[in-house]
């Protein structure tokens, strides 16, 4: 089996402003020092990406990434921002399909999709975020809801991108509500999304692709997470707005 380089990605979501970026992004470098064995990256609002990128180009150690984009080059796309555009402030990642943008502005996986595939064809790496809700557990539906954003994600995605490749599993229901997944329910679904990703792109593909979980991660429960065998890293909102915190969870994976 491949041996897959962590990755902690703190999604700052609708947080911080460009300076007030810059101030974190100053407390985790001093936090986290050289350290390179642990992949880190960071994603702040677009509006903080310019600031973001100056203040992390002496560093080496940390990726910027950006939250969502649009799949088109260009255009009549009012409010929208293309991977082209991202590129130009050296952003390696970009969130796709978060549950927040599936609940909140509607996207669905066959537009979730085109993102992917415009993300992998402009150099940049999808972290594509599934999960399920409350109901949809409770119902027992996890696994099917699961394999339909995966499939309905990576549809048409060519193997050859598998290292470029992120999934992030979100239960939305531990979304920042402080309710972690269990170490075990987390595992459960992460080796059946990596079963998943070998029924579609084959299984050394499948063997690459790092799986993050995200849901209230924190210091205190991220080493018994990152034990797991099939979770290689976290995608972290809360716990990524402060540095020491942050730096916490990158010492976790190390
Ligand atoms: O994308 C990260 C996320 O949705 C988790 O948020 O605040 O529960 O760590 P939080």
């Amino acid at each position: 089996a491949t041996k897959r380089k962590y990755l902690i990605a703190g999604n700052w979501k609708m947080n911080k402003t460009a300076p007030d970026g810059v101030e974190l992004i100053k407390g985790i470098l001093a936090e986290i020092g050289t350290q390179t064995e642990v992949g880190v990256a960071i994603c702040p609002p677009f509006t903080a990406l310019e600031s973001a990128a100056k203040a992390l180009s002496e560093a080496n150690n940390i990726q910027l990434g950006a939250q969502n984009m649009h799949p088109e080059p260009d255009g009549a796309y009012t409010g929208e921002i293309s991977a082209s555009m991202l590129r130009t402030f050296y952003v390696s990642y970009v969130i796709l399909g978060h549950s927040e943008r599936r609940q909140y502005f509607g996207e669905t996986d066959a537009f979730i999709n085109q993102k992917v595939l415009a993300s992998l064809e402009n150099n940049l790496k999808p972290i594509l975020c599934v999960g399920e809700t409350i109901e949809q557990r409770e119902a027992g539906q996890t696994l099917a809801v699961i394999e339909e954003q995966v499939k309905g994600g990576l549809a048409g995605v060519d193997k050859k991108h598998a290292e470029s490749i992120v999934v992030a599993y979100e239960p939305v229901w531990a979304i920042g509500t402080g309710k972690t997944a269990t170490p075990e329910m987390a595992q459960e679904v992460h080796a059946a999304i990596r079963k998943m990703l070998a029924d579609v792109l084959g299984a050394e593909a499948a063997d690459k692709i790092r799986l993050l979980y995200g849901g209230s991660m924190k210091p205190a429960n991220a080493a018994e997470l990152l034990a797991e065998k099939d979770i290689d890293g976290g995608l972290i909102g809360g716990a990524a707005l402060e540095a020491k915190s942050f730096a916490k969870l990158v010492e976790a994976a190390a």
